[in-house]
């Protein structure tokens, strides 16, 4: 077990997130189109194929990218640039977690609370190594020489340090071992628990509808399902393209780009 069960991470407060008619892109490439969705206190989960966006919403949602639309964060607007998005209270654990491999497990998390007073970073410090006690034992390893599970924990307990009330993931259980997934997954799940808002990119399907309260589906931009975990789970859309002829946990997104009937309904 890397963490300590029954922690709380973190930040909380039940955040919501509210989107309206958001586009973005790079340069003249526009991926998003007038997208609508609401992240509501708990896990939600994004799925869809490769290329559909999923990457490029969290980005824009994090500032790293210019966006046009509305974005509201318990009713205020999101600030446009990244630091002031961290200080508004929202976190990315970015694709492929990019972690300094060349600094060490507590300087990434130091960096993770770059925003706060020294003073509250140790305290933050502490609290992550509390909760993750095997990342105390790693404190001083180059995140570089890590595994990719042990990295992907490092990357959520940095994003924890800004002790945000809503956390974004993107795919954190890319390229892990099936048991380090369902860690990983059942992080995510810990933390929504605990107060903090979940927005999940995930590819893992089956794994992450298990976990997640609700769900959207992304396609070429756009949204193009939506509703409860359980029951996107046994929607039409979801089994034929996600979870259809492949029985295995692993079965990816990708197979959903050869489908093109979406009978569920946005709601
Ligand atoms: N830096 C970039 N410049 C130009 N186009 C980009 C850039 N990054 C992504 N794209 C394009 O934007 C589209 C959406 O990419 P994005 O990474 O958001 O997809 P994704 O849903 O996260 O896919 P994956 O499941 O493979 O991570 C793709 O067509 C991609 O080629
Ligand atoms: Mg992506």
């Amino acid at each position: 077990m890397w963490y300590q069960p029954g922690f709380v991470l973190g930040g909380s407060g039940r955040a919501r997130l509210e989107v309206e008619d958001l586009s973005a892109g790079y340069g003249p490439v526009q991926v998003l189109r007038g997208l609508k969705l609401e992240v509501k206190p708990g896990l939600t989960v994004i799925l869809g194929p490769n290329g559909a966006g999923k990457t490029t919403l969290l980005r824009a949602l994090n500032g790293l990218i210019p966006r046009a639309g509305q974005v509201l964060l318990d009713g205020e607007d999101l600030p446009e640039k990244t630091h002031e998005i961290v200080q508004a209270g929202m976190a990315l654990v970015p694709e492929g977690r990019q972690l300094f491999p060349q600094l060490t497990v507590a300087e990434n998390l130091e960096l993770g609370g770059w925003l706060v007073a020294k003073a509250e970073r140790a305290r933050r410090l502490e609290r992550a190594f509390a909760q993750f006690p095997k990342l105390r034992e790693r404190a001083q390893q180059l995140a570089g020489t890590m595994s990719g599970g042990e990295q992907q924990l490092v990357a959520v307990a940095r994003a924890m340090m800004s002790a945000p009330r809503l956390l974004m993931l993107d795919e954190p259980s890319l390229g892990l071992a099936p048991r380090m997934v369902d860690e990983l997954l059942a992080i995510a799940r810990r933390i929504a628990d605990a107060g903090t808002t979940v927005l999940m990119v995930e590819q893992n399907v089956r794994k992450a509808l298990a976990v997640a309260d609700r769900g959207y589906v992304m396609e070429r931009g756009t949204l193009v399902a939506s509703g409860p975990a359980k029951l996107l789970a046994r929607s039409s859309v979801v089994r034929e393209a996600y979870l259809g002829a492949a029985s295995s946990d692993t079965t990816t997104a990708a197979s959903a780009a050869r489908h093109s009937a979406h009978p569920e309904p946005i709601h």
